[in-house]
C-alpha cells in the first residue's frame, strides 16, 4: 500500500503523521511545492517510526515522479481561511491548484483513489473528478466526518456522556447549509431527542454548523487541522482495511435523493473500491428540502468555474 498526501500544511503533514502511526501503509509520499518543506517534515515524521513501531517509510518530496502508482492520494493542496472568510472565497485559487495537482497526480497513478479534501470540499471534489476523469467512485471528498464528529463532540459537551456512544449524521454541502440529521442522532441507540429539549438541540445544531468559523477565529492564521486529519485518515483506513464503513462523504449523485451531476454529502460505504454504495436514507420532507438547497449551492459554486 503507497498512500501520497499532496500538501505538507497543517491538513497534510499532520494526516500524513496519522497514517504513519497507525502503520496504513507501507510507503507515504508527503509532496509540496515548497522546496524543503515536504523533505524535513517527512525526515521527521520517519524518524518517530523507530518509537511508534512502525516500518512505514516516509518521503518528502516536490516531485510526482516520487509519487507513481500510489493506491491513495489524498488531496490536501490549496489555501485555507482566515477570520472573515468563507469557504465559497477560496474558489477560484483552489480550483487552480487542484487541477494542477490532479493532473500531475492522476499522470502518475491512473488507478488511485483520490481523497480531496481542499476547500470548498464540494466543488474541489468535483474538479478532481472532471480533471481525473476517473469512475465516480475512486473520488470522494472529506467533510462529512468531521462536521459529524464536531456535531458528536458538542452533544458529548452538553449532556455529559461519551463521544462513543453518540451516533449521528450529517448531510449536504461542507458549507452553512449542511444538513445535521436530529432525528437519526442517537445515544446508545436513543433519540437525542429524549436527552435534550429543541432549543438545546438548536443551539447544538448551530454549533456544528459554525465548527469551522469557530477554530477559524481562535486559530487567527488559518483553519482546523486535528479534527480533519482524522476525518481524513478515517476514509482512508476504511479503503485501506476494505472496512465497508458507511460514512458521510461527499460522492457524485447521479438521481440519488433526487439530486444529479454534482457532488454533496450523503451516507456511502466506504473499502476497497472506494466507494462501494451510496446510501440512500429516507428523509422528511423538510430534510430533502434542505439537502436539496444545499445541493443546489453547490451546483451554483460549481457554475462559476473556469476550468
Ligand atoms: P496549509 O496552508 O497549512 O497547507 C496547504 C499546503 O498546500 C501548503 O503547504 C502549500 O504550500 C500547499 N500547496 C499549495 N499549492 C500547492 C500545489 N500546487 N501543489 C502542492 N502543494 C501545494 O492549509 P491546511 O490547513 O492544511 O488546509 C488545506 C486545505 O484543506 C484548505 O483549502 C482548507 O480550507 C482545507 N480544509 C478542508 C477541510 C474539510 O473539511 N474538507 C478541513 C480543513 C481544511
Ligand atoms: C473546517 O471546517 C476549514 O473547512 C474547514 O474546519
Amino acid at each position: 500500500m503507497k498512500i501520497t498526501v499532496v500538501g505538507a500544511g497543517n491538513v497534510g503533514a499532520t494526516a500524513a503523521q496519522r497514517i504513519v502511526d497507525k502503520s496504513l501503509a507501507n510507503e507515504v509520499v508527503l509532496i509540496d511545492i515548497v522546496e524543503g518543506l515536504p523533505q524535513g517534515k517527512g525526515l521527521d515524521m520517519y524518524e518517530s517510526a523507530p518509537i511508534e513501531k512502525t516500518d512505514t517509510r516516509v518521503i518528502g518530496t516536490n516531485s510526482y515522479a516520487d509519487t507513481a502508482n500510489s493506491d491513495i492520494v489524498v488531496i490536501t493542496a490549496g489555501i485555507a481561511r482566515k477570520p472573515g472568510m468563507t469557504r465559497e472565497q477560496l474558489q477560484e485559487t483552489n480550483a487552480g491548484i487542484v487541477k494542477t495537482v490532479t493532473e500531475q497526480v492522476v499522470a502518475k497513478s491512473p488507478q488511485s483513489i483520490l481523497i480531496i479534501v481542499s476547500n470548498p470540499l464540494d466543488v474541489m471534489t468535483y474538479v478532481a473528478y472532471k480533471i481525473s476523469g476517473f469512475e465516480k467512485h475512486r473520488v470522494v471528498g472529506m467533510a462529512g466526518i468531521l462536521d459529524t464528529a464536531r456535531y458528536r463532540t458538542f452533544i458529548a459537551m452538553e449532556l455529559g456522556v461519551s463521544v462513543e456512544d453518540i451516533q449521528a449524521l450529517v448531510l449536504g454541502g461542507h458549507g452553512d447549509s449542511m444538513v445535521p440529521l436530529v432525528r437519526y442522532t442517537t445515544i446508545a441507540g436513543v433519540p437525542l431527542s429524549e436527552f435534550a429539549d429543541k432549543p438545546t438541540i438548536d443551539k447544538l445544531v448551530q454549533r456544528a454548523r459554525d465548527g469551522g468559523i469557530e477554530i477559524v477565529n481562535y486559530l487567527k492564521t488559518g483553519s482546523a487541522y486535528y479534527a480533519p486529519s482524522a476525518a481524513a485518515v478515517q476514509m482512508v483506513e476504511a479503503i485501506v482495511k476494505d472496512k465497508k464503513r458507511i460514512l458521510p462523504c461527499a460522492a457524485y449523485l447521479q438521481g440519488e435523493y433526487g439530486i444529479k451531476d454534482t457532488f454533496v454529502g450523503v451516507p456511502v460505504k466506504l473499502g476497497r473500491k472506494g466507494i462501494e454504495k451510496i446510501i440512500e436514507v429516507s428523509l422528511t420532507p423538510e430534510e430533502k428540502a434542505a439537502l436539496t438547497k444545499s445541493a443546489d449551492e453547490v451546483k451554483a459554486n460549481i457554475a462559476k468555474l473556469k476550468l
